[in-house]
């Protein structure tokens, strides 16, 4: 009799649990960086695809229209959450160091960094992981050939888009290095200048790279002609690439980060990326506290001693786990952030040179975009070519922006990158190493909602994602994630940035009385775009950072 009932109660569980699961969604939505972006990938969802068939859309089309920010030239990581089987998977298409690559590349016979060397020009680029990941993406998850969701983006690279201040500024923090190649100087300038708002950018050669990768999947970008090009191009720049390096890389599927904050499920970006294990330290810091009723500069305090021991691990002890044995299970534990903490206090900030943790074995672009289709999968994905514009360098005959990705290496222990960031051993370079990362695309999960989340900007992207989800467990909506003030603080150097507006003028001097250093950004940061499916009124709302130009769709979806 106890067996029947408990037979019975099983399966009401399970029927809760399925029904939890397989609720789909009355609307569909996207959130990207660029309206061409959102329209192609909400055009894909119309025509029968889904969420990844969109995915692959947008990256097409910001590869094309942000050449500043991702690109066939660049990589990613693809956040995906398959509703059928409730499966999460990150798919990445982050780029790796060529065969040729060494630990000292970038190093004078000094041993001393030799300038711009892992960021300007051919010598900087990794192996592109992009156009990988959308053949991937699209064989194993989409509905819909390449042929078809690569449409908007050969289109848009045939026809032009249309210069704007955005590519205006950026264009000219990088004019110096896209002067430096013919080709690169010939698509992106104008006689060697920034072009006027409203010049038209057409990408011949890179619509006609896009037609191949279109036509013919992994083949057509990393062997045959383009390879052949990307190759020739890059070694007569001073390039180390050989076709070996293109025709032999690989898209990885890795299992995310997963953090219980509070009750709430976060799914996020495994190595490469950092971003899951600094979020994980950082949450599982706070959990020790009730930030609900602190005060205001309390609460900040704690945020930024958070953020500077979570960042402390990243220098420390993350890179490539296919490479270097990272400690991630003793990262991610409760007892571990409990460690971290001890010397945490309320009223006084820590020095960054005194934290402790593990015995030490020793913006600016980039692009997010957020993804939910009818049927409830969902995808986030940061993608980037690095620095604005890469590295500037475009091997001639393909129209592909090459990344400065080498530059996330730790190039030489102790020595920040263009980020202000320092790692060590666990990051240094390796042929085949995949760089180190900041990119988070992250879900948020509770009974009652469900939210997409990320954002560029380098080693910043990490701690707005954290303000992002706090901001969520506080009970606010899309539009507050994307737009609240952000801070930061990264453990070196030490010191609080943040944005006007961030802090009040009592807030400040508390925390300048508690002993941080602080310093006002000149411009505000970050692109987040966020989706945010309330499953009770099933209703979705979705939000584009005010700071950029990006826009977020949400449509009811038809037939239901
Ligand atoms: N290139 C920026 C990042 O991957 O963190």
């Amino acid at each position: 009799m106890i067996l029947k009932r408990l037979a019975i109660l099983g399966l009401l569980l399970s029927l809760t649990w399925c029904s939890a699961h397989t609720v789909k969604p009355n609307e569909q939505a996207i959130a990207s960086a660029h309206l061409a972006a959102t329209q192609a990938g909400i055009g894909i969802l119309n025509k029968g695809g889904n969420a990844f068939d969109a995915a692959v859309a947008v990256s097409a089309v910001l590869a094309v229209v942000e050449p500043f920010s991702s690109g066939l030239g660049g990589g990613g990581f693809w956040l995906l959450h398959e509703s059928k089987g409730n499966r999460q998977i990150m798919v990445d298409g982050r780029e790796v160091a060529p065969l040729a690559a060494h630990r000292d590349m970038y190093l004078d016979t000094a041993g001393e960094v030799i300038n711009k060397a892992s960021v300007d020009g051919a010598l900087a680029a990794g192996i592109p992981g992009l156009p990988a990941a959308l053949a991937h993406l699209s064989e194993h998850y989409g509905r819909l050939p390449l042929s078809v969701t690569l449409q908007s983006a050969i289109r848009l690279a045939e026809e032009g888009f249309l210069v704007n201040e955005h590519y205006q500024r950026l264009a000219r923090f990088r004019q110096a290095a896209l002067l430096n190649g013919e080709a690169a100087r010939a698509i992106f300038l104008v006689d060697g200048n920034v072009p006027a708002l409203g010049t038209l950018i057409k990408q011949k050669d890179l619509a006609l790279t896009l037609k191949l990768l279109a036509g013919n999947g992994f083949d057509g970008f990393y062997k045959g002609e383009v390879a052949k090009r990307l190759v020739e191009g890059v070694r007569a720049s001073g390039g180390i690439w050989t076709q070996q390096d293109l025709a032999s890389y690989t898209v990885k599927e890795r299992h995310p980060v997963v953090i219980d904050y509070n009750g709430m499920k976060i799914t996020t970006a495994a190595l490469p990326s950092s971003g899951g294990l600094v979020l994980s330290l950082a949450l599982n810091i706070l959990e020790q506290y009730d930030l609900q009723t602190m005060d205001e500069e309390s609460r900040i305090h704690l945020i930024v001693e958070a953020m500077r021991r979570a960042y402390r691990e990243r220098a420390l002890h993350m890179g490539d786990s296919d490479f270097f044995n990272v400690p991630a299970e003793v990262l991610t534990e409760k007892s571990y952030a409990k460690q971290l903490a001890h010397n945490l206090d309320l009223k006084k900030a820590t020095v960054s040179q005194k934290v402790s943790g593990l015995n030490n074995a020793e913006g600016h672009d980039t692009t997010h975009f957020s993804i939910i289709d009818r049927d409830g999968n969902r995808v986030a994905a940061t993608l980037s070519v690095n620095y604005p514009f890469g590295s500037g360098f475009v091997p001639a005959g393909t129209g592909v922006l090459l990344n400065d990705e080498m530059d996330d290496f730790s190039i030489k222990p102790g020595v920040p990158n263009v980020y202000g960031l320092v790692g060590g051993e666990a990051n240094a370079i390796e042929p085949k190493k995949r760089m180190l990362s900041s990119m988070s695309p992250t879900f948020m999960e509770t009974d009652t909602m469900v939210g997409i989340l990320g954002t560029p900007g380098g080693s910043r992207i990490i701690s707005m994602v954290l303000l992002g989800i706090l901001d969520a467990q506080a009970g606010n909506g899309s539009a507050s994630w994307v737009s609240l003030p952000r801070y930061h603080h990264q453990y070196l150097p030490d010191t609080i940035e943040y944005e006007e507006g961030a802090f009040s003028k009592a807030v400040l001097l508390g925390l300048t009385g508690k002993g941080h250093s602080l310093k006002r950004k000149e411009q505000r940061y970050g692109n987040m775009q966020v989706i945010l499916w309330n499953k009770v009124a099933n209703k979705i709302t979705a939000a584009s950072d005010p700071r950029g130009e990006g826009i977020a769709v949400v449509e009811k979806v038809a037939n239901r």
